[in-house]
């Protein structure tokens, strides 16, 4: 299998500002004894990151600003080995991911958006042998030139869930969402092919809502699950376009996704995905 397949990822950058506590406060609720870490975030950037690590050819879309944080977040996905040619620098802050994490590893997350309202396609050259993958941190209007201009695989991870316009769900090759993005999308039942995450039970592929195909988690001791989901749908695409069956890359993207939750990082090292393949 060739999995160094060309990448291209549309979509958010942020820098996560993350406190981990004892426990999640509740709204009005004041939590103290938190341990602060600033790291590499934003759902298109942990994507990017992840595909060069699994072994495609990946470039990245994005904006970040003008400020320090922009030039953190530029390195760490060149780090990774992410071409970063259209990531442009625009007059506005970098974007932010405000980030609680419990000592069960669940989060919540708030994000300020910033540079990310600017991300633009106008410039990116799109060929056949290309697969998109965006995400919806940046503006559904450039989510939905980038599925018009895709001439290739066109994947969306529908995240954060909004409503989707009839014309992205058909012409999506594929959608990536978790179990509760899946219940707030009610037309992804129509949708040709639509891959759902559902945490420690395992993943799901559904075509126009009926199941052909499920792979059981990898059980694992949760660290941080903050960009497990986003490693799951580098790995989910690149392992489709890589020739996997469907039930063979759940199991890949599953295998990926519990290395991630092992590890503190957004944007954490990994091993090509021939690796967790099984
Ligand atoms: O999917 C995880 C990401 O969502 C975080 O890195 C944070 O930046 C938010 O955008």
């Amino acid at each position: 299998m060739a999995f160094d397949i060309p990448l291209t990822v549309v979509g958010s950058i942020n820098a996560d500002i993350t406190a981990t506590t004892e426990r999640l406060p509740g709204a009005g609720e004041t939590v103290g004894g938190g341990r602060l870490t600033r790291s590499p975030g934003g759902k298109g950037a942990n994507q990017a990151a992840a595909g060069a690590r699994l072994g495609a050819a990946t470039r990245m879309v994005g904006a970040v600003g003008a400020d320090a944080e922009g030039e953190t977040m530029r390195q760490a996905l060149r780090s990774a080995g992410v071409d970063l040619a259209h990531v442009a620098t625009v007059d506005s802050e970098t974007g932010t991911a405000l980030i609680m994490v419990d000592a069960a590893g669940e989060n919540q997350i708030a994000v300020c958006e910033g540079a990310n309202a600017h991300v633009s396609i106008s410039g990116v050259e799109f060929d056949e042998h290309d697969t998109v993958l965006a995400q919806l941190e940046i503006s559904l209007d450039t989510v939905a030139q980038a599925a018009r201009r895709c001439r290739g695989y066109f994947a969306l991870n529908a995240a954060p869930a909004m409503p989707l316009p009839t014309e992205l769900i058909e012409r999506a090759d594929l959608i990536i969402v978790n179990e509760t993005e899946y219940e707030l999308i009610p037309e992804l039942a129509d949708a040709a092919l639509v891959a759902v995450t559902y945490g420690s039970k395992g993943s799901a592929m559904l075509v126009r809502g009926e199941q052909v195909a499920f792979a059981d988690a990898v059980r694992t001791t949760p660290v941080n699950t903050v960009g497990a989901g986003d490693a799951f749908c580098a790995a989910l695409v690149i392992a489709l376009r890589g020739g996997l069956s469907h039930e063979e890359a759940l199991r890949a993207a599953n295998a990926v996704g519990a290395a991630v939750v092992r590890d503190p990082a957004a944007q954490p090292e990994l091993r090509p995905l021939e690796h967790y393949v099984s």
